[in-house]
């Protein structure tokens, strides 16, 4: 096959994107959905549509291929050593949830659980829960004033006690990319079982969980080109095999009795009731769409983009952009002296460029930067030059109405 290197053409693939007259810039928020994704899940339920894993017709049969066909598709792009690695859910806070749950029931007081002040509160909240339960303690590693995981704290954090480490890929809000093969090393060294949440980064660097050397990693598809409903936990086998079961119900089973029941293998151990079969067959889409451009092409498509976005804003006189993490990604936040971020996203809005305002689901983070929020843009492979020069125009416009 050959790899598309014309990253610019891929606008014309996303229908809302190729007829809005808006810029789009919140895609850290939720990304837009190419036509073969919508096509994909369309002619699944068109063609396809049937309980898997339970029927003996050959409707049934053909989504349980499909379902199955995803799932390896999903095992492909991450590397994973194994399909049955791969569990579908929800999303990435499901996926957090359902392993913080079954990490929980193996923690006691006097165990640690080492996040940082970075994280979004999918993957503070779920620890929090998994501490009240177990009765072990959460920790947070600092974020320097540049927006980068303060390494240096996270060592002098790290010791014999921490049971859990549970750090983010890609911070949604800075956009930071965190140095989660070092972070795995240094967990693993004192024991630790290591969880990666990947939600900002699936679209937008590589993601090998093999390379990386950590026991779990949780993403969204949505954020990925993908439908909304549907993501993934994937877990290292040895790691995964022996975590207790979560939800109970039907396909998670291996033989029932009203006294008590036997569980089934890997993933359907974790896949309790009906899957969201048409959603796996997106996401199944949306990483084959990923993957047919050059990989190289498209980092640096959107590389460029973030850089022209923070350079022009940051000469316009009253706006600071928030943190300059050396590795960074997708996401540009900033706060401006002439306002708060909530009177600069309406005034945006109102010029046809779409932010997201506020504290992004990171309060401890905005706690420690000392801010209450900022305006932030995030970008994805359907963006380009346009938009960030609507964004810097409208920005400009903005600060002087205030
Ligand atoms: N987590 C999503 C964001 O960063 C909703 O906007």
């Amino acid at each position: 096959m050959t790899l598309r290197t014309d990253i610019t053409s891929a606008r014309a693939d996303f229908p809302l994107i190729a007829q809005a007259s808006d810029a789009y810039l919140d895609s850290a928020a939720t990304s837009q959905k190419p036509d073969c994704v919508l096509r994909a899940v369309d002619a699944y339920y068109r063609e396809s549509n049937a309980n898997v894993h339970r029927a003996a017709h050959k409707l049934a049969e053909s989504a349980t291929d499909a379902f199955e066909s995803s799932r390896a598709t999903v095992a492909a792009f991450l590397n994973a050593n194994r399909n049955d690695e791969i569990v579908f859910t929800r999303g990435t806070t499901e996926s957090i949830n359902l392993v913080a749950a079954g990490l929980a029931a193996g923690l006691a007081p006097g165990d640690e659980i080492l996040i940082s002040e970075l994280e979004h509160h999918s993957n503070i909240v779920p620890w929090q829960m998994a501490c009240q339960r177990s009765g072990a303690r959460l920790v947070a590693a600092c974020v320097t004033p540049g927006g980068e995981l303060d390494m240096q704290d996270f060592r002098a954090k790290l010791n014999e006690r921490t049971a859990v480490v549970s750090i983010g890929h890609v911070s949604n809000a800075l956009g930071t990319v965190n140095p989660v093969k070092q972070i795995t090393q240094l967990a693993r060294a004192v024991g630790a079982v290591v969880v990666i949440d990947g939600a900002q980064a699936t679209a937008h660097i590589d993601v090998d969980v093999q390379a990386i050397g950590c026991d779990y990693y949780a993403l969204s598809g949505h954020k990925a080109y993908a439908p909304m409903g549907i993501g993934v936990l994937w877990g290292r086998f040895d790691a995964f095999d022996a975590l207790p079961a979560w939800q109970g119900g039907g396909e998670m089973i291996e033989h029932v009795t009203i006294e008590a029941s036997t569980y089934n293998v890997l993933p359907y151990r974790f896949e309790a009731g009906t899957p969201n079969v048409g959603g796996a067959v997106g996401l199944a889409a949306a990483l084959q769409y990923l993957r047919s451009f050059d990989q190289s092409a498209l980092r640096k498509h959107e590389h460029d983009l973030v850089a022209q976005a923070r350079s022009g804003l940051a000469q316009i006189e009253s706006i600071r952009i928030v943190a300059e993490p050396s590795e960074h990604t997708s996401v540009v936040s900033f706060v401006s002296s002439a306002g708060h971020p909530q009177d600069i996203g309406t005034l945006l809005d109102q010029q046809g460029i779409a932010v997201r305002t506020g504290h992004h689901c990171t309060m401890p983070l905005m706690q420690a930067l000392g801010l209450p929020g900022t305006i932030r843009a995030s970008f994805a492979l359907y963006n380009d030059q346009s938009d960030v020069e609507r964004l810097i125009k409208g920005v400009e416009k903005a600060v002087t109405f205030l």
